[in-house]
């Protein structure tokens, strides 16, 4: 379970991807069943500029779920979900999807041989993810509905035999994207943060993050875990923080929505799959899930960019908007090392990055203009 694993002579072992580096805790896959993009083993950076932001000398980190192959935390999953339904002998894949999970799954499917169905909501799909879907060779079905009719539409699916539903409903998702929790440990030296925020849409995500953590404690605990680091944090757990959009919100607001509206068009659901999974990590880990509004969103998803370097899709920013926010609030007292989860890659909205950024500036191709307009 390592990025880099040191060599006899120096050299360095080849990550090998989620199902082959994290095999003893998955559910069984025959090797020759494997489908992998190489995903997993992505970056935790830290964010020194927004932990001064953030204030009470926090230690910030991101852990750049965009860096997978399809640019999305959902290649963890869908690497778990693929192999086991080409072990099993299906014929297609089939799932609905506000982007990510559709790119994801037309990716693994192409791999895997298998075809693709996706159902998205006509119009509420950002460019960059359908592009996937369609040059990954999906067949791409629009519906007027949003995206938990699309759901609910493909649940009627699910008992259909050679079809296997690639939705977080499918238990072999969650189990990939539990192991973005034995990352962080890993790459804090075997410390358990205090905290990991992430957006909440469907709920797949924060449910896999948190069986990640407690698979993990409740093994390290039994394990008697050795080492300074290991052992002051065996069975330690960190507070699950998750965010929703406010008008995306149905477990904040303990009802389901039937138009929910942001910008966040990954998150933009209003009955979560996983809605008891949510409840049961924030509850279990003494955390919260909260609502962060459009303009915070956006503030930190421009923020990440301009000031630490780090592009994401808005819908991921959530994640550091709802920490920036409980920061300003007085609320993050006793929590020290904080992981955001930013779910996919800024590229997948481009349109989104233009419309909030500074106009390009046309300029006359003199070198005397140029020098003036560059040292105004
Ligand atoms: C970029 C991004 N962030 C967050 C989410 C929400 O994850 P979950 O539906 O598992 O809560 C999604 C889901 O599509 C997503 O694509």
């Amino acid at each position: 379970m390592s990025a880099a694993k040191e060599g006899a002579k120096g050299s360095v072992a080849a990550w090998r991807g989620v199902v082959r580096e994290f095999r003893a805790i998955l559910p069984e896959i025959p090797e020759d069943a494997v489908v992998t993009l190489l995903e997993g083993g992505t970056p935790l950076v830290p964010m020194p500029a927004l932990s001064r932001r953030a204030g009470l000398g926090l230690d910030l980190h991101v852990k750049i779920e965009g860096q997978n192959p399809t640019g999305s935390f959902k290649d963890r999953g869908m690497t778990v979900a693929v192999s086991r339904a080409k072990a099993r002998g299906a014929k297609a894949v089939l799932c609905a999807s506000t982007g990510n999970t559709s790119a994801s799954a037309a990716a693994y499917a192409a791999r895997a041989g298998l075809r693709c169905v996706v159902v998205i909501p006509e119009g509420q799909i950002a460019l960059g993810k359908l592009a996937q879907a369609m040059i990954y060779g999906a067949r791409v079905l629009a519906i007027r509905g949003n995206f938990d009719r699309a759901l609910e539409l493909v649940r009627s699916m699910s008992e259909e035999g050679s079809v296997v539903v690639v939705n977080s409903i499918n238990p072999d998702r969650i189990q990939g994207q539990k192991t973005v929790a034995y990352e962080v440990v890993q790459a804090l030296g075997g410390r358990v943060p205090d905290a990991h925020a992430l957006p909440v849409g469907n709920a797949g995500n924060i449910t896999a993050t948190w069986k990640g953590y407690e698979e993990r404690a409740a093994v390290a605990s039994a394990s008697g875990a050795s080492g300074a680091a290991a052992s002051a944090s065996a069975g330690a757990r960190p507070k699950m923080l998750g965010f929703q959009a406010e008008g995306a919100a149905p477990i904040v607001r303990g009802a389901r929505v039937e138009d929910p509206m942001t910008i966040a068009t990954a998150i933009k659901i209003g009955n979560p799959a996983s809605w008891k999974g949510a409840l049961d990590a924030r509850d279990r880990s003494g955390g919260l899930i909260e609502t962060v509004t459009d303009d915070e969103i956006l503030g930190a998803y421009q923020a990440l960019a301009e000031v630490e370097g780090i592009f994401v899709e808005p819908a991921s920013a959530a994640s550091v908007a709802g920490v920036l926010k409980l920061g300003a609030q007085g609320r993050l007292k006793g929590l020290h090392t904080i992981v955001c989860t930013v779910t996919g890659h800024g590229l997948k909205d481009p349109e989104r990055a233009v419309s909030v950024s500074k106009a390009v500036e046309k300029v006359e191709d003199d070198p005397e203009v140029l020098r003036r307009v560059i040292l105004e």
